[in-house]
């Protein structure tokens, strides 16, 4: 019997719980993306791109296609489409699993200012100029353009377009992971005093917040949305192992 696995990926551990589970030979395994990343990384699991159609659409591709278990591990500031998740698993009666990467935890010699939005993160850099290093990808960059007295390096995976409308801005395209000691180095390069972060949790992109420490730089840390209370797991291979669990080959030949 062959179950039918949806995973909503854009992230790296989706791609590697992809991959984890493409080795059972009775999982079809599908992976979804939004579509953002002009290039995406090869998933090695058959993919689809683009939104399903808010949850009702996401819903009737759940049924149209018999999907079996529903896997969120899309990136934790990704809060509609986990919410869509949930609501669409509900309505068509599919269990769903979540793939929920821890956050951070400051740590003694950490500066973090915590702010609740990219907005509130705009004002928490205050009126006077920094050098301000954004790095919470390139779709809500624009919120900076309300501080435009700040000169910015903005990092990202595809383009910043349109550019910011800002006299100072500077651009670097690159697709984590980053290591500390690179992340302390560009710090240094562009004498950063603000760093603008997710709270991404995992060790990818964890680098510049401990290079941001050692250097004794403010990092204005945007708190994580609020995601639906589904089963999951905090690694791949503990969700993995649930997945595993959940459909059983021996349970299920009745040994
Ligand atoms: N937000 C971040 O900081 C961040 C960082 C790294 C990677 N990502 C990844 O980028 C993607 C988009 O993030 P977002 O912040 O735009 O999400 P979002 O605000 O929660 O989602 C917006 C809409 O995009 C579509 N969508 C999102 N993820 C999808 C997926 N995996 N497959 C199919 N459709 C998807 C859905 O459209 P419909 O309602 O039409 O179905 C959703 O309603 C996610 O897959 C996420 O894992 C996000």
């Amino acid at each position: 019997m062959t179950h039918r696995i949806l995973i909503l990926g854009g992230t790296t551990e989706a791609r590697q719980l992809a991959g984890k589970l493409a080795h059972r030979k009775d999982f079809s395994v599908t992976l979804s993306l939004a579509g953002r990343t002009e290039s995406p990384m090869a998933q090695g699991v058959p993919v689809r791109t683009g939104g399903f159609g808010g949850a009702d659409g996401l819903a009737a591709y759940l049924r149209g296609e018999h999907v079996d278990l529903l896997i969120d591990a899309t990136h934790p500031y990704a809060a509609r489409i986990s919410a869509n998740a949930a609501k669409a698993a509900r309505q068509a009666d599919v269990p769903i699993l979540a793939l929920r990467r821890p956050g951070w935890e400051p740590v003694a010699g950490d500066r973090w200012t915590l702010v609740d939005s990219v907005a509130e993160a705009v004002e928490a850099l205050g009126t006077a100029p920094r050098r301000v290093f954004l790095a919470i990808g390139r779709q809500e960059a624009g919120a900076f353009e309300a501080a435009p007295q700040h000169r910015y390096l903005i990092r990202s995976v595809d383009p910043v377009d349109p550019a910011l409308a800002v006299p100072d801005a500077q651009y670097l395209l690159a697709r984590g992971p980053f290591a500390e000691a690179d992340e302390r180095a560009l710090l240094e390069k562009y004498r950063i005093d603000a760093v603008v972060s997710k709270n991404s949790g995992g060790a990818a992109t964890h680098g510049k917040i401990v290079a941001a420490r050692a250097l004794g730089i403010e990092v204005v840390m945007i708190r994580r949305p609020t995601l639906p209370d589904v089963p999951s797991a905090e690694t791949v291979d503990a969700l993995a192992g649930v997945v595993d669990h959940l459909f059983d080959p021996v349970a299920e030949r009745g040994v």
